[in-house]
This record gives C-alpha cells, structure tokens and sequence, in this order.
C-alpha cells in the first residue's frame, strides 16, 4: 500500500530519515514503533505528503507522491483518516456536527447520506445514541471514540494513529487498542498505521512490527520476530534498559 525507497529528510545538520526503506501492506495493521525524535512522526507526515524528502521515492498504490502538485496530492490525502493524540474535536460542535463537517467538505454525499454515514460510524465506535452530545459532555475513552469515527466516515484506505493511547489509563487504553483491532478487522481493506510507544500492544495486536533506529529500518515483522530478535537495540528498547547501544539524549 505504502512504499519508501531509500528516502532521506534533514532538518538543518540533524539527519532525521536516512535512506529509508519501508513497506505498509495493505489491510495490515502495522505499528511503527522507536524512542522519541526517531523521525514516527516525520515517517507519516512523508506518507501524506505534508513533509517532501530531500531524496528517495514514497509510493502510495502505485503512484510516486513526491512527484505530485499541490492539487494532486489533496486527491491522495483523501486516502487517508488520521486520529490524532488529543482527538481534536470541535467543542463547539456536537458529535453529528463534527462527524458531518468533514463529510461536507471532502464529499459529494447528500444530506440523508451524511445522517446514515454518522450513524453507521457511530454504531463501529460503540456510540450509538451520542449524536447531540457536545464534547464536554464525554469521557476521553469516548472522545476518542468519536475521533475514530469521524476519520473513519469518509471511508479511508489508510487509517493513521499517532500515539493513540499515549497518556491515558491502562483501561481505556487496552479499550482504544481493541477498537483499532477491531476496526481493521471489520473494514477489510483499511491499512491501519499505529505510531506508538505501547510496546505490550504492539505485540499484541499487529500484524506487523516497524521499528526506526537512526533513520533507519532496524527491524521490521510481525511480533515473533521481535520476541525472538538478537539485535542489542531491539532488546534493549523492549527491556526498557539505560544500558545498551541505544543512546538517550
Ligand atoms: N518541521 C521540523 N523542523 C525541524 N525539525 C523537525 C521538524 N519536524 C521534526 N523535526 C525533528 O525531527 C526529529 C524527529 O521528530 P519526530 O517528531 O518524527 O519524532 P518522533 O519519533 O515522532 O518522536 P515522539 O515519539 O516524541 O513523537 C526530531 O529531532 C525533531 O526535532
Ligand atoms: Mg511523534
């Protein structure tokens, strides 16, 4: 679904991204995972075309984004849902408000179509009476649901979490974990993207596993891999040592 060859970004001196090579496939759930400044965060942004490499390829299907126009590449954004961090809904709006504002701006559906598709997305996150509540009036589990929803409503083939559980209790986040399991499962052709420092869920619930280490790939497959690696960084991120190769600044 997503392809990087040998894609490099500096910002100033500091080399963030250092010809890196990465695959998403399609209908996985991948994590991507590495200690704070490795470049996650960088790594989507490429994906989406908010950021342009200094060099390298990023394939989208079939499609070279780094070749693309402005115009073009809002065509390909459209492929993309993304849950951010704090939710990010409007407090002003109510939950149908918020699910319906993105729908009117980026669709064609009509109105009765906009009111099926808010329900249907709300029925997904296990909010089905939600619709006239403001945020105020919710927990941070259910905002976040809500969050979920309204990336999930115009039918994206990419769905992006960064750092979806980063901050929250235990309970609500193995709550979050199982609804992005869920939701890969239910809509079979969605390609989910977990950025995330939740080890536990990561090799508990992704198909695949990407972990970047200076710029680079260090290792990438599904969590057996990663139980079973020999490599001095992964074992020492996973055992959340000071000792190791790995340098905290
Ligand atoms: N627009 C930018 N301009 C300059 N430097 C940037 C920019 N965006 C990111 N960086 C730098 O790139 C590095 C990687 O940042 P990034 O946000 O991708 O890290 P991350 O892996 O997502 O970390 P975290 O886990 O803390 O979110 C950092 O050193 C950051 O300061
Ligand atoms: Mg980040």
């Amino acid at each position: 679904m997503i392809r990087f060859t040998q894609v490099s970004k500096s910002f100033g001196t500091r080399c963030v991204l250092q010809d890196l090579d990465l695959e998403i496939r399609k209908g996985e759930l991948t994590f991507i995972i590495g200690k704070s400044g490795e470049g996650k965060s960088v790594t989507i942004k490429h994906m989406m075309g908010l950021l342009k490499p200094d060099s390298g390829q990023i394939y989208v299907e079939d499609t070279d984004i780094t070749q693309l126009d402005d115009a073009a590449l809002q065509q390909v954004r459209k492929k993309f849902g993304i849950l951010f961090q704090h939710a990010a809904l409007f407090d002003s709006m109510t939950v149908e408000e918020n699910i319906q504002f993105p729908l009117r701006e980026h669709t064609n559906l009509t109105e009765a179509q906009i009111d099926h598709r808010v329900s249907e997305v709300l029925d997904q996150v296990d909010l089905p009476h939600s619709h006239k509540k403001y945020p105020d009036a919710l927990s941070t589990g259910e905002k976040k649901r809500v969050g979920l929803a309204r990336a999930l409503a115009a039918k994206p083939q990419i769905l992006l979490y960064d750092e979806p559980t980063t901050g929250m209790d235990p309970l609500i986040s193995e709550m979050i974990d199982e609804l992005i399991v869920r939701v890969n499962q239910m809509e079979k052709d969605i390609t989910s993207i977990v950025i995330s420092h939740d080890l536990k869920a990561a090799l508990a619930t992704a198909d695949r596993i990407i972990m970047l280490y200076q710029g680079r790939v260090e290792l990438a497959g599904p969590p057996s891999v990663f139980t079973k690696a020999a490599s001095p960084v992964v074992r020492q991120f996973f055992s959340g040592s000071v000792e190791g190769p790995m340098e905290f600044l």
